[in-house]
């Protein structure tokens, strides 16, 4: 693997040299630069991933630095450090795009900890960056992201059946993308000159719906005060999308039989025919096959519909496209909502990556739109994620850590065991502070406080019990 490049900014030499060494030593190429505008010199010359920058210092101090530096070379990760930094600082730095702010005096093992992160979070950027191309080029797919191999067969179905006129019956849970997958059909097929209409069966009063799908004549029951033309009719010589075909009442459901295989109609009210020429594109999140089995769905309607069927894998089922979706609409809402959020976290992909969706791809970009919104700017961690999605993070930490001894083992010490270390953890990040390391445990203050006096957990030299 090539060695990662780091450039140092400080003014004082022995502080400088002295990071340098560390990481020269832990395997790091690292240049040096005397404050910001050099800095901003030597970026030109080498070419770094990362930046590790003094905050006070002659010339161009730190924050302009940063915030210079991320106007020519936003994929540069930046950590500051500082021993004058307060809050409105630090808020600064991470508004100015800066991934991490430690504050002197640090310890070195906990820089290079922070140095393995803000890398790994470069590479992950720089990867999206890279995978986009091949996005564009699936413009075409009216920018249905994905590259599992479940979505790049289904793009390749999606391609062969959009020029054929068979109608095409879209299953998936809710979320997963069925709408733009008939839209997509519909873009790539020779209709696409033609419209695209899209009726949603669960959505209109069963009573109106057959006046909603035929049309009507003047008069035909209450309120039908002017003929009106169908949503079969609007979409003739394109394509008619049923969206929620599950929820259609069955009296209709043989009407919409007759249409499908006479290829003409009859408006309500009217007892002239009329024919019409429409690619049906029919979804439901609801199992088809089991309504069928009972009864609650026409079995030759069924037939009719899936002359093609398509499935839609659930999101949690392709992991690798969570975090192509995650970084894509991470860049879509920051240009939308004028935001300047820089990716997340390790700790968070992670989390996110393992976490269920049950809303699918719905439920994923409305997340992305909040944190962004809220966050602003800066590297998303842990404490932004909405407190259901936190969670997750129990399962990752037991996942890298737990084997069974093949003789078995007394659980309750175990986990006893495991609670202790990570309180103490949380004390230790907090720097003792309760309030934050109940925050990262997730727990209220008081009950954090109520563990350590019945644990008598000891943290740094003195017994913990307020
Ligand atoms: N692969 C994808 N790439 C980009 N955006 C997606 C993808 N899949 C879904 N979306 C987005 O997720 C949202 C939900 O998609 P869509 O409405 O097509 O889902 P659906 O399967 O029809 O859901 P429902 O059953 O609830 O109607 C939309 O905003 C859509 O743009
Ligand atoms: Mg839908």
């Amino acid at each position: 693997m090539e060695t990662p490049r780091i450039m140092i900014a400080d003014d004082d030499k022995k502080t400088r040299d002295f990071v340098a060494a560390f990481l020269s030593y832990k395997g790091y190429q690292v240049y040096q630069a005397f404050d910001g505008q050099d800095a901003l010199q030597k970026i030109e010359i080498h070419d770094v991933q990362m930046v590790i920058t003094d905050i006070m210092m002659p010339r161009v101090n730190g924050l302009e630095f940063i915030k210079q530096l991320k106007s020519i070379r936003p994929e540069i990760v930046t950590i500051a450090y500082s021993a004058f930094a307060n809050f409105e600082m630090t808020a600064n730095l991470l508004k100015a795009g800066a991934f991490f702010y430690l504050e002197k005096p640090f310890n070195l093992e906990e820089l290079e900890t922070h140095v393995k992160r803000g890398l790994e979070h470069q590479a992950l950027q720089s990867k999206s960056f890279r995978s986009r191309p091949c996005i564009k080029n699936r413009a075409l797919l009216n920018n249905i992201i994905g590259e599992s191999e479940k979505m790049l067969s289904l793009f390749e179905m999606v391609e062969k059946v959009a020029t054929s006129d068979s109608t095409v019956l879209i299953q998936g849970e809710s979320g997963t993308g069925k709408e733009l997958v008939a839209r997509a059909i519909h873009d790539l097929s020779n209709r696409s000159d033609k419209n695209f209409v899209a009726l949603n069966c669960a959505a209109i009063p069963d009573e109106l719906l057959e006046s909603e799908l035929f049309g009507h004549v003047k008069g035909s029951f209450t309120g039908a005060v002017a003929t009106r033309i169908g949503r079969f009719e609007m979409a003739d010589k394109g394509t008619l999308f049923l969206d929620e075909i599950g929820d259609m009442k069955a009296n209709l459901q043989v009407k919409l039989l007759r249409v499908l295989q006479n290829r003409e109609l009859e408006p309500v009210g009217s007892t002239r025919s009329k024919k019409v020429d429409v690619r049906i594109i029919a979804a439901t999140h609801q199992n088809l096959d089991q309504m069928v089995v009972s009864k609650a769905f026409r079995e030759d309607l069924y037939y009719r519909l899936s002359v093609i069927p398509i499935m839609l894998p659930p999101l949690r089922e392709r992991e690798s496209d969570i975090v192509l979706l995650l970084n894509s609409f991470l860049e879509k809402f920051n240009k939308s909502k004028q935001r300047k959020v820089m990716g997340f976290d390790k700790q968070v992909m992670e989390i996110l990556t393992n976490y269920e969706w049950p809303g699918n791809v719905r439920e994923l970009e409305n997340l992305v739109e909040r944190l962004v919104i809220i966050k602003g700017s800066g590297v998303l961690s842990i404490h932004d994620l909405p407190e259901k999605y936190r969670g997750g993070r129990a399962a990752v930490v037991c996942s890298e850590q737990m084997t069974l001894p093949e003789d078995g083992f007394c659980l309750n010490s175990a986990v006893e065991e495991f609670e202790n270390r990570l309180i103490l953890q949380a004390l230790q990040k907090s720097g003792g502070n309760k309030k934050e390391a109940a925050e990262l445990l997730n727990l209220k203050r008081t009950t954090l406080i109520e563990k350590l006096k019945k644990k008598k957990l000891v943290y740094g030299d003195s017994l913990i019990t307020t």
